[in-house]
């Protein structure tokens, strides 16, 4: 059954994505084009163009891709300068007998596919860093010398961890996938690497139970295996909602401050979804997804299930 979940905080793709799948297109494909558009929008400050950047004021791109028949994998991580890393994440999967690239190696394999270049610091991306820099009386002059490590600590606020761009779908041959980009966390470490890369803790996809993925913090996600701890727990036989409430529990069971700004997405194989975000109590707004299937004409917006840690 078609089914399409997408945590997409302005909803760029998913029009796109679900009229792809409408259209018999496979999984992969559809989910793939729906990230590109969000990678391309400059107003999403979280993922590729626009994106805010790490403390020394670089846009650093991570995204991978995984395809639920197989069980291959494609991931790209600190990627500096290419305007969309979902596509080179699959390109690995496809033509590398590797799973994850990072730095200068993923970038010479992105020139080496002829994948299209861009400068991702937008004017607005620029001020926000440039303003963070300044509450937090960071000189810019002095970033080239001085250690970052407290600045780091400063700058992991969860109410700013940055929007992820997940997408998880089954298309009409049954087959499903997952896909994630962003652009981390803001005033991230340079070389810092979320979940968003990570196969098992960013994004998790098999076709013979379902798929996850989550956005916010990553080092939770990472420290958990969230996103295949989900998919065993419905191979294991729980229901997706079971899963996804087990998967967050066990999140939130860790001694970490950070623990209340995490949001997990599924979908089963037989065209179920759930959607759980967990939340501080002092954080009053509900991020939305959007979700389609069946017959659906057009995705809609939701919102996702709060779990008050
Ligand atoms: N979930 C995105 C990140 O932590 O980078």
């Amino acid at each position: 059954m078609l089914n399409l979940v997408a945590g997409d905080w302005k909803g760029t793709g998913v029009a796109l994505a679900w009229a792809a799948l409408r259209a018999g297109q496979a999984a992969l494909d559809a989910i793939e084009q729906g990230i590109r558009a969000v990678e391309s929008n400059p107003d999403d400050c979280s993922v590729g163009l626009g994106g805010l950047p790490n403390l020394v004021g670089e846009v650093e791109l991570d995204g991978a891709v995984m395809d639920g028949r197989t069980r291959a994998a494609g991931a790209v991580g600190n990627l500096r300068g290419y305007a969309h890393p979902v596509s080179i994440a699959r390109a690995i999967m496809e033509k590398l007998p590797h799973v994850m690239l990072v730095g200068a190696g993923a970038a010479r394999f992105a020139d080496e596919i002829g994948a299209e270049r861009a400068e991702l610091l937008t004017e607005d991306s620029y001020r926000q860093w440039q303003a963070w820099l300044g509450k937090n009386g960071v000189d810019a002059a002095n970033l080239g010398h001085m250690p970052l490590a407290r600045a780091a600590w400063a700058a992991m606020d969860p109410q700013h961890a940055g929007g992820t761009t997940v997408y998880l779908a089954q298309d009409a041959a049954g087959n499903i996938a997952a896909a994630t980009s962003t652009s981390g966390c803001a005033w991230k470490y340079p070389g810092r690497l979320g979940d968003t890369p990570v196969v098992g803790a960013g994004l998790y996809a098999d076709n013979r139970y379902g798929a996850a993925a989550c956005t916010g913090i990553g080092e939770l996600a990472i420290r958990t295996s969230l996103a295949r701890s989900t998919v065993l727990y419905m191979k294991m036989g729980m229901s997706v909602e079971e899963a996804v409430h087990e998967a967050m529990d066990d999140m939130a069971s860790l001694p970490d401050w950070r623990a209340g700004g995490l949001t997990l997405y599924a979908i089963d194989a037989a065209g179920g979804h759930c959607t759980v975000g967990a939340y501080k109590d002092d954080r009053d707004d509900s991020p939305r997804y959007h979700v389609a299937a069946g017959d659906q004409s057009q995705p809609v917006e939701r919102d996702v299930t709060r779990l008050d840690v």
